[in-house]
């Protein structure tokens, strides 16, 4: 087994040298005829250079989505939208209310009121549909409509003590 290793060692060792030694004694003769070779890969180069350009662009352009939130300065007129006050303590939330109308737009008022949590909201497969930090001294405010009526999941999204993985609770959309 040693010997094998060795043996291989050696080889590879033997190719590198060899690689060495071609560059070495061909370097001269690249030198002689190298503005012909600049000329050339020069206009490849640059072509090249269009050609990524070109693609960058053109991939930026197609796989940009539309900005997927709605505007968060704006206020919406009293009666067609809800609001939700959200607290976040250690360790558990305040909802006021706890339930709200599908297909009409929410805006959750999110704060902390101790240290930071994360305000996250989760359909009934754990998918997010939602999130905003809860900081002590802000309020942050979180627009989000609900298409499908059910039972939603609120987990805290950051790391707050002991007792963290425990602030869960509920909100339902009728
Ligand atoms: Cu609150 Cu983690």
């Amino acid at each position: 087994m040693v010997s094998t290793v060795y043996a291989v060692t050696l080889v590879c060792m033997g190719l590198i040298v060899a690689v060495f030694y071609f560059v070495i004694v061909n370097s001269k003769k690249v030198e002689a005829d190298y503005p012909s070779i600049t000329k050339k890969w020069y206009g490849v180069r640059s072509k090249w250079f269009l050609f990524l350009l070109t693609l960058g662009i053109a991939v930026s352009f197609v796989s940009t989505n539309p900005f997927p939130i709605p505007d968060q300065k704006k206020d919406y007129p009293e009666n067609d939208h809800q609001v939700v006050k959200v607290g976040a303590y250690q360790w558990y939330w305040t909802i006021a209310p706890d339930t709200v109308d599908a297909g009409k737009p929410v805006t959750f008022l999110v704060t902390g009121e101790d240290v930071n949590h994360g305000f996250g909201i989760y359909d009934e497969n754990l998918n997010l549909v939602g999130q905003t930090q809860a900081m002590p001294g802000y309020t942050n405010k979180l627009l989000h409509t609900f298409d499908k009526p059910g039972k939603y999941k609120i987990l805290c999204l950051e790391y707050c003590g002991l007792a963290h993985h425990a602030m869960i609770t509920e909100l339902t959309v009728k």
